[in-house]
C-alpha cells in the first residue's frame, strides 16, 4: 500500500543515519490514519535518532502535530518565521493570518453548518437499502475457488431533500462504488436504490479531477450543452440563456461559453463541472472528492459556492471526501465507511464530536487540528480488513445501535 511503500521509502533513509532529514509533503497522498501511523514513525526515529528534520507541507494541522518552529513560504519568499506557538497563535504576515483563518480547520464538529433542520416529515429522495456490490476477483488467491470482492456490504441510509451527507472513509472503503451505484453506473448485486426525482436524470455528479472530467477538444458551451443532449434536447436560445446565467452564477465570466477548459485555473474548471451538473435542474448532486484537488484557500471558497447553490436550488448534496475538515463545513449528517460497510451515521455534529464506533474514533483522532500541539502520534498497526471473500462467504448480520436522536452505530464484534 501507499503507507508501506512510504514507510519503506524512510527505512532506507534512516539506514543512512542522516543527521538531517528533509520530508517533502512526505504524507500528502495519504489516508489520514495511515498518515498517522507515518508521523508516529518520523516522530519516533527522531526522539531515537536525534536527528533533526525539515518538514514541508501545506497543512497547518501538520504542522501543529510534529513542528518546534515554524517558517512561512509564499511565491519564494520566507514571509514568517519563529517558534510554533507564536507563529500559530500570533501570526503577523497577512499571508499566515489568511493561511490560519481562509483555510478549514477540523474543530471536532463545532464548526458545522447551523441550519440543519432534518425534514423528515418529507419523503426521503434517495433510498439506499441493504446495498450490497460484490465484483468477481481477479487472478491470485481465490482464483480457482472464485472468491468476490466485497465493495459494498449491506449499506443503507437515505438523502433528504436539501440536505448534505457526507460518506467519510478511508481510500478503498466502498464510497465511489456506493455513488456509482447511485446513478446507476455500478449494478447492485443485491438490495434496493430508490431515487425520487422531478426530472428525467435527478442524480448528477461531479468528479475529484475537474480536467479528467472535461473534453479538452470541447468549448464551453458544447460541454454544457452535453448533458442537456443526451438527455435528448434541443441547443435552443432557453438552453443558451440557462448556460449563461449558471456560469455567473458559479463566479465565470459570460465570454467563457467560447473558452476551452485549458484556458481556466482548477478551482474555475471544477466551477464548471458543477455548472454543467445543474444544467439539468437535479434533485441530488453526487460530489465524489469534488474539492480534494483543489488547493486549501479555493477549496474554501468552492465549498461556499455550494452551500448557496444548495440553498438556492434546494439541492441534495452527497458529498463523498475522506477529508474531514471539509466535512464539517458543508455536511448535515455524516454517514463512515470501513472496509465496505457503513459504521456509523447520523447528525454531523454528533458523529464529530461524540464519535462512538472503535474506527470512527480512529479516523477522527488521526485528524491532524491546530489545537492539538506537538501530538503524541502513536504507531497503531490495526489492519484493515480484507474485502476478498471466498466463494459463498456471508458476513453476519448486522445490529445497529442508537447513539441518540438521529446517531446509530453499528455493534462491533468483540
Ligand atoms: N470495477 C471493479 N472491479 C473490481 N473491483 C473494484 C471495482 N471497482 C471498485 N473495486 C474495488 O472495490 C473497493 C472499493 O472501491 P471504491 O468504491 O473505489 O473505494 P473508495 O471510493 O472508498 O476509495 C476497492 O477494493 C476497489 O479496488
Ligand atoms: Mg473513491
Amino acid at each position: 500500500s501507499g503507507g508501506m511503500r512510504q514507510r519503506v521509502m524512510i527505512a532506507m533513509v534512516i539506514a543512512a543515519n542522516p543527521r538531517l532529514l528533509i520530508a517533502d509533503e512526505p504524507t500528502t497522498a495519504l489516508d489520514v490514519t495511515v498518515q498517522a501511523q507515518i508521523m508516529a514513525l518520523l516522530a519516533e526515529l527522531r526522539a531515537e535518532t536525534q536527528m533533526s528534520m525539515i518538514f514541508i507541507t501545506h497543512d497547518i494541522g501538520l504542522v501543529a502535530g510534529i513542528a518546534d518552529k515554524v517558517m512561512v513560504m509564499q511565491s519564494g519568499v520566507a514571509v514568517e518565521q519563529g517558534a510554533l506557538d507564536q507563529v500559530i497563535d500570533h501570526p503577523q504576515h497577512a499571508y499566515t493570518k489568511h493561511l490560519l483563518s481562509a483555510v478549514p480547520h477540523f474543530t471536532h464538529g463545532a464548526a458545522v453548518r447551523g441550519d440543519g433542520q432534518r425534514v423528515t416529515a418529507k419523503p426521503a429522495i434517495v433510498e439506499v437499502e441493504d446495498l450490497v456490490i460484490r465484483f468477481p476477483a481477479a487472478r491470485g488467491l481465490f482464483a480457482r475457488s472464485a472468491g468476490a470482492v466485497h465493495a459494498v456490504d449491506g449499506v443503507d441510509f437515505d438523502l433528504r431533500p436539501g440536505e448534505t451527507l457526507a460518506i467519510v472513509g478511508e481510500s478503498g472503503s466502498g464510497k465511489s462504488t456506493t455513488a456509482r451505484a447511485i446513478l446507476g453506473l455500478t449494478p447492485a448485486t443485491r438490495g434496493r436504490i430508490e431515487v425520487r426525482g422531478q426530472g428525467h436524470r435527478p442524480v448528477q455528479m461531479v468528479f475529484q479531477d475537474p480536467f479528467a472530467s472535461l473534453n479538452p477538444r470541447l468549448d464551453v458551451e458544447s460541454l454544457l450543452a452535453e448533458p442537456a443532449i443526451a438527455a435528448g434536447q434541443r441547443v435552443n436560445a432557453k438552453l443558451r440563456e440557462r448556460m449563461v446565467t449558471l456560469l455567473k452564477r458559479v463566479g465565470l465570466p459570460e465570454d467563457a461559453l467560447t473558452r476551452y477548459p485549458h484556458q481556466f485555473s482548477g478551482g474555475q474548471r471544477q466551477r464548471l463541472c458543477i455548472a454543467r451538473a445543474l444544467m439539468l435542474n437535479p434533485d441530488v448532486v453526487v460530489l465524489d472528492e469534488a474539492v480534494s484537488a483543489l488547493d486549501v484557500s479555493v477549496q474554501a471558497r468552492v465549498l461556499e459556492l455550494l452551500i448557496d447553490l444548495q440553498r438556492e436550488f434546494g439541492l441534495a448534496y452527497l458529498f463523498i471526501s475522506h477529508d474531514m475538515a471539509v466535512v464539517e463545513r458543508i455536511a448535515h449528517r455524516i454517514a463512515v465507511m470501513y472496509a465496505g460497510q457503513l459504521v456509523e451515521i447520523g447528525d454531523a455534529r454528533s458523529v464529530l464530536a461524540e464519535p462512538q464506533h472503535s474506527y470512527t474514533r480512529r479516523l477522527i483522532a488521526a485528524v491532524p487540528a491546530i489545537d492539538r500541539r506537538r501530538q503524541d502520534f502513536k504507531v497503531d498497526n490495526t489492519q484493515v480488513p480484507s474485502l476478498l471473500k471466498p466463494r459463498g462467504y456471508e458476513p453476519p448480520p448486522t445490529r445497529w445501535r442508537e447513539a441518540g436522536t438521529d446517531h446509530r452505530v453499528r455493534l462491533e464484534e468483540q
